[in-house]
């Protein structure tokens, strides 16, 4: 394990910074995340991203310091307690994940664990950030399973230390150790966070690990999960493997405990600005989300709202026509009222004529959860959108096909015939503006 230079760790703070996202964006989360009404964030670092990636995580985590931001870090320690282990001989194994404590490897444990702080602590203070380890006194138990042995079950969580910390302006690092009133009981990392989390309430949970979140049957990384609309779905799909099925298990009942606001992120460590500090992020994020409600117009208490989001979004006024000149217009909402999209049957293959998300709500996955839902009734479309649009590499990323002309992109899915093509760009090209 190295320990980054000084020098290492200012360079890579400023190319993190160059490189992540517009100085707006940057702002507008940092004041979310430092709202005095709720915690910032829960961070678990899995062992070996410890061992593995411990420059870029000391990195992240000064830099989240430097910006006035203090985390409660709760680390694992898995890969070098099982060298730990092997090194002294000393035999050991797993029940569903968890490990099996007898007394000589809960020993080996507590030294690990209290090692593998420390070794956090020492490298943040070293640059400058203050931070504290905290490895007692946190997690109450009772002795599990008999056959796991010196494993805890959490009974309750004694926060007091870390708001101690947390006032003092330092950061905490927690280990997954716990007590019984007779002895110290070595506890699975993952839920000890999940137990931690409940007791902190924070706006954001993130796992740092070294792949960096979920990724789909294609291995591409699944950018936003909206739990309301697509737990069910994924949960049944084959290339989940069993990790992260579990992960996604053990999210879904810390979203049940956190509030509406709160999301839970997975990404790597060099990735974290990015993911805390932009809208669209670099991870998974997961969120409880919302209800996509689909609705036919005329409808005037629909219309009302849509004005509002798309004129929020697009910080322009919709044509005082739109609605009366639009055929069969089909409008998709998230349930809170702040992202639609509308599908007009003016060509026969469907249009998208409009897509908005309110200002504040980006980077909440809402237009992902929307688009999915939309997408179920129409297999076919075609858009276009401005050529500076920031929107356009998101449309690159889901369309199968685009035209670039000076004015406007071109997008479509699911037509291949090629004059269909041709008299769908030709329609998109003309069509009257329909906001100004
Ligand atoms: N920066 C925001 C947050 O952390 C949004 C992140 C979006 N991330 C994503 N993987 N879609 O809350």
């Amino acid at each position: 394990m190295s320990q980054p230079s000084n020098h290492f760790v200012k360079n890579t703070i400023l190319k993190l910074l160059g490189a992540i996202g517009s100085e707006k964006e940057i702002k507008k989360y940092i004041q979310k995340f430092s709202s005095p009404e709720q915690r910032f964030a829960v961070i678990k670092v899995g062992g070996s991203v410890i061992r593995d990636d411990l420059d870029n995580l000391i990195t992240s985590l000064v830099f989240l310091n430097q910006v006035g931001l203090k985390p409660v870090i709760l680390h694992g320690a898995g890969p070098m307690l099982s060298d730990q282990l092997e090194k002294d001989n000393i035999e050991f194994s797993f029940i569903d994940g968890q490990r099996v404590t007898s007394e000589k490897v809960r020993d080996v444990a507590q030294k690990v664990f209290i090692e593998t702080n420390k070794l956090i602590v020492d490298n943040l203070k070293k640059q400058n950030a203050k931070a504290v380890c905290i490895y007692k006194d946190v997690f109450n138990c009772a002795k599990g399973k008999s056959e796991l042995g010196l494993v805890g079950n959490i009974q309750s969580v004694d926060v007091s230390t870390i708001n101690d910390a947390l006032e003092n302006d330092m950061i905490p690092v927690i280990s997954p150790l716990g007590q019984d009133p007779n002895e110290v009981l070595n506890i699975n990392a993952d839920l000890a966070t999940i137990e931690l989390v409940k007791a902190i309430k924070p706006y954001k949970v993130i796992f740092l690990s070294e792949t960096g979140g979920i990724f789909n049957g294609e291995n591409k990384l699944i950018e936003t999960i909206n739990i309301a609309l697509e737990y069910q779905e994924l949960m049944e799909k084959s290339w989940l493997h069993s990790g992260m099925k579990l992960k996604l298990e053990q999210i879904k009942t810390l979203l049940d405990h956190l509030p509406k606001s709160s999301s839970v992120s997975i990404t790597q460590p060099i990735n974290l600005p990015k993911e805390l500090f932009t809208d669209s992020g670099s991870g998974t994020m997961v969120k409880h989300g919302f209800r996509i409600k689909h609705y036919v117009l005329p409808n005037d208490r629909v219309e009302n709202k849509f004005k509002k989001i798309i004129e929020a979004s697009f910080n322009k006024k919709l044509v005082p026509n739109f609605f009366a000149e639009t055929n069969k217009l089909n409008v998709f909402m998230s349930s809170c009222d702040r992202a639609t999209i509308a599908i007009s049957g003016d060509h026969h293959i469907p249009y998208m004529d409009k897509f908005g998300v309110l200002p504040e709500a980006k980077g909440e996955g809402l237009g992902a959860g929307l688009w999915h839902e939309m997408r179920k009734t129409y297999p076919q479309l075609f858009w276009r959108s401005r050529a500076n649009n920031p929107i356009n590499n998101f449309y690159m990323s889901i369309c199968e096909g685009c035209q670039k002309r000076a004015d406007w992109h071109i997008y479509w899915i699911g037509i291949s015939d090629y004059s269909v093509l041709q008299d769908c760009i030709e329609f998109a090209v003309t069509k009257p503006r329909s906001v100004i």
